[in-house]
Formats: C-alpha cells, structure tokens, sequence
C-alpha cells in the first residue's frame, strides 16, 4: 500500500485542460503514454461518462469472459481486472502500465470523450461497449463521488455542482457532449450503445444483447448466475467491485459509499422544483436535434 502522503499531490486539486477537456493534472501528464496507447483487437472498450454505470458492465464483462465464474472474478479488485485507460496518479503504475501487463483479451475502462480515445482502438477496429445514463441521475451521483473520492475537486453545494456540471465545469467536461459524440460515433463504428436505465429495468436482455454483440454464447444458468453475482446488493457487499479496497485517502466510503443507491431517479430525491425546471430547459437547448434520448427514471 501507498503511504497517505505520496498521494497527497492527487487531492483536492484544480482541474486542468486536455484539448479543452477538463481534467485531472496527473491524469494530463500521463496523457503522452494514454495517447500512444497499443490496443488489441481483441481488446474489448468499456467506455462511459462518470457515474453511467462502469463498474457495473465492467462486472458483468469479466463475469461473462470467465463463464460466470464468481472465484475467478473474485481474483483481483475491480479497477485492477479492468484498467483504467488514462489513470494516472503520482506513485503506483499508471492505467496504460496495468494495461501492458493484463493478459489478452483484456477489458478496457476509459472515460474519454470521443473525440481523445487513441487512434489505436480505431485502427484495430476494437469492439466498443458504451454505457450511458440520464444526466440528472448522473449529476447527482457524480456530486456525491465528488465528496467520497478526493482527486475531485470540492464540489460545492449540491446548487453550484449542478450547475459545473450543466455547464461541463467537471472532470470530462460536458456529459451532453460525451453521449452525443459516442453517440454520433456509433453510426459507423462497431459500438454497442447501452442505457443503464435498460440494464435496471431488464438486465437479462441487456446482457442478451452483450452477449450477441460478443458473438458468444453462455448456458442459461450461467447468465442467471451473472445477473445474480452483478445485482447491486451483491455488489455492494463484494471487496472486489465496491472499491472498499482502496485508499481511504483517495475514497472515502463513510462519505458516500461508491455504490451508493443504485437506481434510475434518484435526481428527484435531491433537485428542487426550480433546479428541474432549469435543468430541463437546458437539456433541451442541449439535446435539441438529436435523436438521443433518455429515460429520466
Ligand atoms: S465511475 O467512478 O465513473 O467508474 O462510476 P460508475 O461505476 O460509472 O458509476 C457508479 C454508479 O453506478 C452504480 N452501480 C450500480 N447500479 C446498479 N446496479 C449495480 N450492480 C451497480 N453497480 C454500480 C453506483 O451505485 C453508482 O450510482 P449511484 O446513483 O451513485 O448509486
């Protein structure tokens, strides 16, 4: 384990900009290796905004890679069986250095804007899932993981980070823009393009569609032990998807556990009329002529 100090550079600081992105310094440093990054073709890219639901088809991708075998992803924490691309902290190995040493065919977690993933994964025409969820319950989530994990800035008032986050103001930048590029992406490219308010509301054709995607096919009771092993409340309680085994200076869970609620519209327990109202009229302008859309609980 890393000693609290070394990491002491990766708190509470200012966000920087990569092409216009917002976005952790050390993450910016580390871009040069992200940039040139090697991928596979069988390398599969699980890419999402913050908060959609990552770690959760990030669970339900290694479940499904190990035949549902619960010991097998049971061998390492999460965010170690799937590297995070552009991870990057002063002390411990960088998203990419994880990467070089993980087994093929490896899992891939990025948060990138469309327009940042290395050309690689493009040239070795790697499959793409991507994972998004409606802004409101995003927002809320990514407020209360901006209070537990601490490379965030302070996010304010539940008020001044709604309106960052309207505004892009947040680590990777506009989530309007986020959906709508890998959106726009999808019409040509092998993307499979996942809600999470789908996955809540019928995980078994969701992972259905995953696995025709794959061109892989599992036994029923495996998929039945998937979708068990993957459940919130299952989650929740495992050391290896909770992120309980991080750094309590970097994640603090007595905050807000990492999963912390796990449903579609919880927005509505936390945004005043008026904050609705206002955000509405935002999505709105900022939606307006795509054929996007989204389902708000
Ligand atoms: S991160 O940090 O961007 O990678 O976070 P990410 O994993 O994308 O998003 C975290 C939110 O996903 C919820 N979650 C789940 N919901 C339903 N079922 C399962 N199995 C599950 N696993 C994670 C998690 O609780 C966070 O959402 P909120 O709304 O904060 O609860």
């Amino acid at each position: 384990p890393l000693l609290a100090m070394e990491q002491e550079d990766a708190i509470r600081q200012e966000l920087g900009s990569l092409h216009g992105i917002p976005l952790f310094k050390s993450f910016i440093e580390g871009w040069p290796q992200v940039k040139a990054f090697q991928a596979h073709p069988d390398d599969l890219l699980i890419s999402t905004y913050p908060k959609s639901g990552t770690t959760w088809l990030s669970e339900i991708l290694d479940m499904i890679y190990h035949n549902g075998n619960v010991e097998k992803c049971r061998r390492d924490a999460i965010y170690n069986r799937v590297p995070f691309l552009e991870m990057k902290v002063s002390k411990g190995p960088s998203g990419v250095e994880q990467l070089e040493k993980t087994p093929s065919p490896r899992l891939v977690k990025t948060h990138l804007p469309v327009q940042l993933l290395p050309t690689s994964f493009w040239e070795k025409d790697c499959k793409i899932i991507y994972m998004a969820r409606n802004p409101k319950d995003v927002a809320i989530s990514y407020y209360f993981f901006h209070q537990m994990a601490k490379i965030h800035p302070d996010p304010g008032t539940k008020a001044e980070f709604l309106e960052n986050f309207m505004a892009g103001k947040v680590a990777y930048g506009s989530w309007y823009d986020h959906v709508r590029g890998w959106w726009e992406e999808k019409q040509e490219k092998k993307i499979l393009y996942l809600f999470y308010e789908d996955m809540k509301k019928d995980p078994r054709r969701e992972v259905q569609k995953i696995l025709q995607f794959l061109g892989k096919e599992l036994a029923e009771g495996t998929v039945e032990k998937i979708l068990h092993h993957t459940s919130f409340q299952e989650m929740k309680k495992n050391p290896a998807a909770n992120y309980e085994t991080m750094l309590p200076t970097l994640m603090d869970h007595s905050l807000s556990p990492f999963l912390r609620k796990g449903i579609s519209g919880d927005w509505k327990n936390h945004f005043t009329v008026a904050q609705n109202e206002h955000f509405n009229q935002h999505y709105q302008e900022h939606m307006a002529g795509s054929d996007l859309h989204f389902q708000m609980e």
